[in-house]
Formats: C-alpha cells, sequence, structure tokens
C-alpha cells in the first residue's frame, strides 16, 4: 500500500496574502503559527482569552465560536482562531493590531526551520541485519516420552531446539528445571521456552530462562528505563514488532533526598543514605511498571527483557554502588560497564526470568544516558562528522564519527529543564512551547502544550520567547529589557524588570506568568556553557564548527526546537538548519534498540573504548570561551553573521546606544 498523505486545505492571511497548506482538523491559530503569522493570543490556544478574533472573509470552518463573541460578531464572520478547527480552502482577514509577522523568529513559512525528527525505526534495523532481539521466544512442539524415548525432560527441550531451530549450546535456569516437568504436560508437551542470548558472558551459550505451555510466541515484551535526575522515564516494548506500546514518567523519588547529583552522592553517604537511594529509584520504577502493564494489558510475566540507562551517579546510586569519588577529584567511578543482571536482584517487581541491562558509561560525568543516545542516534556507525548534544541539567557533547569520538560535559543548569526559571516547568500540558510578539503593541501570542491555559514555560517555549524579546529590541543583547517600549505587559516586578506573557485571568496558574532579567541571565548562563562547550571541544580536536557535517540534539526539550531561536540566543552554532535533527530523549531510543538488537550490545562495549573523555575545566581557553558566550548570542556577531542579519541585531544595537547611551 502506497504512503497515505495527509489531507490538506490551503488558508490564506489577509491583508498579508500569506498562504499555508494546513491538515483537516487543525485550527487557523496553528495554521497561523505554522505560516510564521502573529496573532494576539495570550491563553495558550485555550479559548479563554478572547483576543485570537479573526474574519472569515470565504470559505467556512468549524466551531471558533465562543462566548467571547456576541452575536452580531458572529453574524459578521468573527471566529476566534484558536477553535475555529479547518475543513475546507479559507480566506481569514487579520486584524489590525494582531496579524504582524512574528518578529525576528519568522518572516514567512520558508524561513522557519525546525529541528526534523531523527527516527531510527525497526525497518532501518532490518535492513541494516541489526535486528535480532537479546531475548526471544520460541515455540516448540516435542514427542512425548516413550518405552524407547526416555530422556530427561530437560534434554528433550534442548533436543527440540537443536532439531527445530539449530539452537546449540544452552544453559537451562534452576528456576526452568522447578517448573519444567509440570509445563511440558500442560499443554501435550507443545510450549514456548525464552531465550536469553548475552553477548559478553558466556560467549556462545545461550540462557534458557523461561518456559510455557502453549505457544506464546506472538506475546515477547520489554522495558526500557531512562533514570535521570529529576524524572525517571520508562517504555513498555513489543519485541515482536519493535513498537512503543506506552511511555509514562515521573520524578525520581531521590529528589526528596538532594535536588541535584551532588546532593544525592552526599545524601548516599550516609548510614543507610546508599540502600534508601537505590530503593526509591527502584519504587518509582516499580509504579512506571505497574502503570504500563495495566494500561496495556500485559502479565508482569510476559515482560521478558529491560534496557536501563542513566547518568553515573543515577546508576551508581540505583544499584547500590558507593558514588563518593564521582565528586571529588579526580572523579573516579567505581565502575563504567554493568554485567547482566537479574531484574528481580535490583528491587524491580519483574518476573525471575527477567535479564536488566545495564548501559556502560564513560566516565564520572559522561554516562550511560550518552552512550545510549550515540548509539541510538547511529553517531557510531557514520561517515558524517557528527555533533551529538544532549541538553538537560548537565549538558553532554560527543563529537566524532565511525572512526573516532570525544567527548566532554558542562554543567548547564536547569535552565532548560524549567528550573531556575521563575514560572518554567517541564514540556507538560499547559507549558508555553512557542511564542510571538506583535512588534507594535508587544501583545504576545502563546501556544501551549495541548492548548491548555498556560501553566509556565517549557524548554522550547523559553528559546523562542527570549529571541523574540531580542530580536524587538525588548530586551538588549546582555539579556537586560531596554525599556524603551510602553505596555501594560512590561513592568518593575519582584525579581526587577519583567515581561508578562499571560496575565493571571487567562492563564492555568493562581498569578500572572511573566519573565524576568533573572530568569533570562540563567538561560544566558545556560547556552554559554553548552556554546563554549561546543567550541571549546571542537577547537581541541583540530575542527571548526564550518566542518561540522551534521548536528543531533537530544534531551530536555518536548518537541521539534525553533532552530532559528536557538541559533538567535547562540545556543546552538550557526549552521545550515537542514544538518540539525532532533532525537527526543536519547537514552531511551538507544534502550530500544538495545531491547531489539544483539548487535547494539555488542558494539556498545567496542564504541566506550573509543570514546576519549575531555574534563573542559581543564582545557585552555574554555574559561574564555564560556565568557564571551555570556551575550546574545554571542559577544563577536562575526560568529553568527546570518543571525545576526536576520535579526537586525547591529541596527538594534546602534539605536539603542544611541538613545540610550551607556
Ligand atoms: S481565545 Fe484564542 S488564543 Fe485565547
Amino acid at each position: 500500500m502506497g504512503k497515505a498523505w495527509p489531507d490538506t486545505r490551503r488558508v490564506t492571511f489577509l491583508p498579508s496574502g500569506l498562504t499555508v497548506d494546513i491538515e483537516i482538523g487543525e485550527t487557523l491559530l496553528k495554521a497561523a503559527q505554522n505560516a510564521g503569522l502573529h496573532i494576539n493570543a495570550s491563553c495558550g490556544g485555550s479559548g479563554v482569552c478572547g483576543k485570537c478574533r479573526v474574519l472569515l472573509k470565504t470559505g467556512s470552518v468549524a466551531g471558533g465560536l465562543t462566548e467571547k463573541l456576541g452575536e452580531p460578531d458572529r453574524a459578521a464572520g468573527w471566529r476566534q482562531a484558536c477553535t475555529a478547527v479547518i475543513e475546507n480552502d479559507v480566506t481569514v482577514e487579520v486584524p489590525a493590531g494582531s496579524g504582524k509577522l512574528a518578529g525576528g523568529l519568522s518572516t514567512g513559512v520558508a524561513e522557519r526551520h525546525r529541528s526534523r525528527l531523527r527516527k531510527y525505526d525497526i525497518d532501518e534495523l532490518r535492513q541494516a541485519g541489526l535486528l535480532q532481539p537479546p531475548v526471544e521466544k520460541l515455540f516448540l512442539e516435542l514427542p512425548r516420552p516413550s518405552p524407547v524415548d526416555n530422556m530427561a525432560d530437560a534434554k528433550r527441550v534442548i533436543q527440540g531446539l537443536h532439531n527445530q531451530y539449530d539452537e546449540k549450546a544452552m544453559v537451562v535456569s534452576l528456576s526452568v528445571l522447578r517448573k519444567l516437568r509440570r509445563v511440558l504436560r500442560e499443554d501435550d508437551f507443545r510450549v514456548t521456552v525464552t531465550l536469553a542470548r548475552p553477548v559478553h558472558v558466556y560467549k556462545g551459550k545461550n540462557f534458557l530462562v523461561n518456559i510455557q505451555p502453549g505457544n506464546w510466541t506472538s506475546r515477547s515484551f520489554g522495558l526500557v528505563f531512562d533514570i535521570g535526575t529529576t524524572t525517571i522515564y520508562g517504555q513498555l516494548i513489543d519485541l515482536n514488532t519493535g513498537k512503543i506500546l506506552d511511555g509514562a514518567g515521573d520524578y525520581n523519588g531521590q529528589i526528596s533526598y538532594g535536588e541535584d547529583v551532588i546532593n544525592r552522592i552526599i545524601y548516599a553517604e550516609t548510614p543507610e543514605g546508599l540502600a534508601t537511594m537505590a530503593r526509591v529509584a527502584a519504587e518509582t520504577m516499580n509504579r512506571l511498571i505497574t502503570k504500563l502493564l495495566d494500561a496495556a494489558g500485559i502479565d508482569r510475566d510476559e515482560i521478558a527483557s529491560i534496557t536501563i540507562a542513566g547518568n553515573t551517579t543515577m546508576t551508581h546510586l540505583f544499584l547500590g554502588l558507593e558514588p563518593h569519588s564521582i565528586r571529588r577529584a579526580p572523579y573516579v567511578p567505581v565502575s563504567t560497564f554493568f554485567p547482566p543482571m537479574r531484574a528481580g536482584d535490583l528491587g524491580l517487581e519483574l518476573p525471575h526470568h527477567c535479564v536488566a541491562l545495564i548501559f556502560p558509561a564513560i566516565s564520572s560525568y559522561v554516562g550511560g544516558d550518552i552512550v545510549a543516545g550515540v548509539m541510538g542516534a547511529g553517531l557510531y556507525r557514520t561517515e558524517a562528522l557528527t555533533l551529538f548534544v544532549d541538553i538537560g541539567t548537565n549538558a553532554e557533547i560527543v563529537i566524532g564519527n565511525r572512526d573516532w569520538l570525544v567527548c566532554a560535559a558542562c554543567s548547564a543548569g536547569p535552565a532548560f529543564e524549567g528550573g531556575g526559571i521563575t514560572h518554567g516547568m517541564r514540556a507538560a500540558d499547559g507549558a508555553i512551547k512557542d511564542f510571538s510578539l506583535d512588534p507594535e503593541t508587544l501583545e504576545p501570542m502563546n501556544i501551549t502544550i495541548a492548548n491548555r491555559p498556560p501553566l509556565g514555560i517549557c524548554g522550547s517555549g523559553l528559546l523562542v520567547i527570549v529571541a523574540a524579546l531580542l530580536s524587538h529590541g525588548v530586551i538588549d543583547r546582555r539579556g537586560k529589557f531596554t525599556r524603551h517600549q510602553t505596555s501594560p505587559r512590561l513592568r518593575e516586578g519582584r525579581s526587577g524588570w519583567e515581561y508578562v506573557l499571560a496575565w493571571r485571568e487567562e492563564n492555568g496558574a493562581d498569578c500572572d506568568i511573566a519573565i524576568n532579567e533573572v530568569d533570562i541571565d540563567n538561560l544566558i548562563r545556560a547556552k554559554a556553557a553548552i556554546y563554549a562547550g561546543i567550541k571549546t571541544l571542537v577547537e581541541e580536536v583540530g575542527l571548526a564548527i564550518g566542518d561540522l557535517e551534521q548536528i543531533i540534539l537530544a534531551g530536555a526539550f518536548g518537541s521539534f526546537i525553533d532552530l532559528d531561536a536557538a541559533m538567535a540566543i547562540g545556543l546552538l552554532p550557526e549552521v545550515d538548519p537542514a544538518k540539525i535533527t532532533y532525537v527526543g530523549n536519547g537514552s531511551l531510543m538507544g534502550g530500544r534498540l538495545s531491547e531489539l538488537s544483539n548487535h547494539i550490545r555488542r558494539d556498545v562495549v567496542e564504541v566506550v573504548g573509543r570514546m576519549t573523555s575531555f574534563e573542559l575545566s581543564e582545557v585552555n581557553g574554555f574559561k574564555d570561551q564560556y565568557i564571551a558566550s555570556l551575550f546574545l548570542p554571542h559577544t563577536d556577531l562575526e560568529l553568527f553573521p546570518t543571525t545576526a542579519a536576520r535579526l537586525g541585531l547591529k541596527k538594534i544595537e546602534a539605536k539603542f546606544s544611541k538613545a540610550f547611551p551607556g
């Protein structure tokens, strides 16, 4: 069957004449957003503020009629863009005072750049010859014992595996032996066996880890976990199809014992502290496992395998390894490799036969989560010179290709995960993820996740907001409000000058949602650490930014990243946006592939062995790079020529330095 193309309709906006093709069922507000057109909308598209009204000129839409529009307005053709759903080609007029082109970020459809989602699907794995699950279910129909065939039950199974599947060396686990007699006879010697194929130990020997009466080969499931310092995410995987059946996340229970890794380590150094850390992480995971299995209607016993990745401290704490030396120079972990183990031995409520793989780490500050990302994104197999950046509280940077890899970690702070930002939040429903600004009235267009009334700002929203404020001269290149414009949205708040994104009555919080100079300063420090880390590492291996052939982003951002905004604030180096892709949670992606491919499990050992880790604080010039990066986008605009021209930064700077000398 051919690919089903989405059914689209054309929306024309007047008076600009901008047009955009958009899928049936999307809203007019989404169409405007895609077109890079600003429509006043401060309630996140939830239908509350009543500011997004547009006038229908031709065609029809479904909905768009709320109590904010009186009967005469409705009859005249006014509709609310956020609730008006596209069914036909339409032309709408955007009233004066709304509908300016979104300044700086977008000057039309063709110029707005989003990172493309990089997928690594099961077909690609199959085509590359990498699909070989480490845990597999096989169905056996065995001959019944008889006076001339009275071999032991275990030998009968091993013989059957050899005859039917050419399986040779096999170790049968004690738990299988204990139930073998009963299970074989329950369905007349028709059984499903679960084989685990370890790659590093017991070379060449497979383990027979479970046996069930009847044919259960169509039901084989695995779990993948990313143990983050703040959040633990899990996914349930169908090992036959490679599909993600469900995903869930929750705050890491360890958070009550310290917000960051250093405080967790300090707590783990107290009596019982380490055991507590391991227990509460497992408790969070057990809650998520129950949630995932219940939602999918899958029995706990059907889980054959689990892959876990986390930063080095999280892995140590989960496994009960003393993390003391991780926080003290020369920053030595107990181990960077971990043997395959039984999930039950780790405090996880999973069956005895469930095998756990823990991703290996590089160093104390480049952990298994990054290794999983490198494997998942295929960085270790590509010829292209690649920059991989995982942005979270710590930003980890990897540069290289299939021939060589170098890596480093830099402390970015939690701004990109919503931490240290007055109204910051994770990428969840109600988070402002996109934004533009009317250059004259300074009225906002807030787009939130799930079109809920705004609750706060997530990482991707933060980039776009600061970039828009910069491009309209609302803030200067130091991130300070220029105060030359007047708007009720600009005011002096408790933490200095701020811009109000959503008034209390329009949002889902119990106060006005604003962004202030302290927030912007935290963002600037975070992006400076990352940019300086990238530039230092690139130069340390004798390259220049221009040599990079592709950039792969992973981490905290909840959806596609606005690349224009990322370059406008100087988070990412200025490159052709077509070179940039986004993988979401790289740790989960790598974990999922490891559930499906023994090749990835085998290759990871070799990859870890050839990744060279740099300690940035020890590298000459890193500090200078960091200080130079504490401007938007950078002290040296020559590093961002296209961005500076697009945003008119030199002109804005000249205008303000004239009007407000000093
Ligand atoms: S009513 Fe449509 S965005 Fe607020």
